[in-house]
């Protein structure tokens, strides 16, 4: 019931990040099909994108990551223009969990960059630590505008508009997975800010994403700021009752 008291002024971008789940592609269908709604982007694990996208009669087909080479000697990598093939449009990049296990801005920064090249809409993750967001908003604030400045090196307006998005997800890391999700207030301030930093340094016009424990509960609240386009949703994406009742908040108007 409380998510009719907090109910989305217009349709936003609502984004299923699945990490690494389902286990198996019978139960990816299920879920995307049960998640098929517009204004929704599924980010499928690479293996499930083919039925997934079979599957989605609405929603728009991501993938959760991308290698900036289009081919060669790369064990392991999936080029920008193999995604395109199958259908998918945006891609996750720089991802926290990714920049865990060693990615970095330059490495981001090329990913953005290919698959923008490509006619893929990256999402861009962005988000500070605990530590930092410890000395508050501003320090925060700090931490993600220099991660934009190394991710979108290079990232013209030209190249965004041509290709018809760039969105960056502000995902701060203490956020994610733990059920603390930041206050709405804090997301639509940092939205804010990394709108007018983009516009003003890049010439870039984006939309902002909020991730980090966004659930049934919470996602009115977040998706009623106007600063917030959207939000990238983990571990609620992977409950299909719960996403569907995210899905009619976000439909409501
Ligand atoms: P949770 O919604 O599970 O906190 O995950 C957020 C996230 O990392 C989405 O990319």
């Amino acid at each position: 019931m409380e998510e009719a008291l907090t109910r989305a002024t217009v349709p936003k971008l609502l984004v299923a990040n699945w990490k690494l789940n389902p286990q198996i592609e019978a139960e990816a269908v299920r879920l995307a099909r049960a998640s098929d709604a517009k204004n929704i982007v599924i980010a499928p694990p690479f293996p499930f994108l083919v039925a997934v996208g079979k599957a989605l009669k609405r929603a728009t087909l991501g993938a959760q990551d991308v290698f900036w080479k289009l081919h060669g000697a790369y064990t392991g990598g999936v080029s920008p223009l193999m995604l395109r093939a199958l259908g998918v449009r945006y891609v996750i990049v720089g991802h926290s969990e990714r920049r865990a296990l060693g990615e970095t801005d330059t490495m981001v920064n090329k990913k953005a960059r290919a698959a923008l090249r490509a006619g893929l809409a990256p999402i861009l993750c962005v988000g500070e630590p605990l530590a930092v967001r410890r000395k508050g908003l501003a320090a925060a604030k700090r931490f993600v505008a220099h991660q934009l400045r190394a991710d979108l090196r290079g990232v013209s307006p030209s190249s965004v508009i041509s290709h018809q998005s760039l969105v960056v997800a502000y995902e701060p890391l203490w956020a994610i997975g733990t059920g603390r999700a930041a206050t709405p207030a804090d997301a639509a301030e940092m939205a804010e800010f990394i709108k007018g930093l983009l516009v003003k340094s890049y010439k870039l016009k984006v939309s902002v994403l909020y991730g980090g424990s966004v659930n049934v509960r919470n996602a009115g609240a977040f998706l009623a700021e106007p600063a917030i386009d959207g939000a990238l949703v983990g571990g609620a994406s992977l409950q299909a009752a719960e996403f569907r009742k995210m899905i009619s908040i976000n439909q409501r108007s």
